[in-house]
């Protein structure tokens, strides 16, 4: 057995070890949040959380994260709220829709890096994150977005 804990719910699986965790975060957790785009960790469309660090989970063994704390998009808030999601909804960030939630979950990590970041650090962040949608633009306006509102919230703290 695995054990983890997803979305701070404690889990457990008997699959195989070398499973990849998106497999068992869609079909045995049915969280359908997190995508399969190419399964060779060349798109981003599965990105979650583990520990904090942005992972591609198509490529991670299931056995990897044993003991860890994983954030699918479903967790990265109680209510959807979280500065990226509004920040998303208000510039219509996704077309498709398709690779938005590996977008979103890549960029919570990067505003930790870079509260405040510049196109250089979106672009070498997000540059993993492909959207055949060619949403980026928007993707990165809402990253400024959600920087700016995050900024907002912690100098009226
Ligand atoms: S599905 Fe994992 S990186 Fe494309
Ligand atoms: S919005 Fe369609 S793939 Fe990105």
């Amino acid at each position: 057995m695995t054990a983890f804990t997803i979305n701070g719910k404690a889990v457990s699986t008997g699959v195989d070890p070398a499973t990849p965790l998106l497999w068992v975060i869609r079909d045995e957790l049915s969280l359908k949040g997190t995508k399969f785009g190419c399964g060779i960790a060349m798109c981003g469309a599965c990105t979650v959380h583990v520990d904090g660090q942005a992972i591609r989970s198509c490529v991670t063994p299931v056995s990897s994260v044993a003991n860890s704390q994983i954030t699918t998009i479903e967790g990265l808030s109680a209510d959807g709220q979280h500065p990226l999601q509004k920040a998303w909804i208000k510039t219509q960030a996704p077309q498709c829709g398709y690779c938005q939630s590996g977008q979103i979950m890549q960029a919570a990590t990067l505003l930790k890096d870079y509260p405040e970041p510049t196109d250089a650090n979106i672009d070498e962040v997000m540059n993993g994150n492909l959207c055949r949608c060619m949403a980026y633009v928007r993707i990165r306006q809402a990253i400024k977005l959600a920087a700016e509102d995050m900024k907002g919230a912690s100098s009226h703290a």
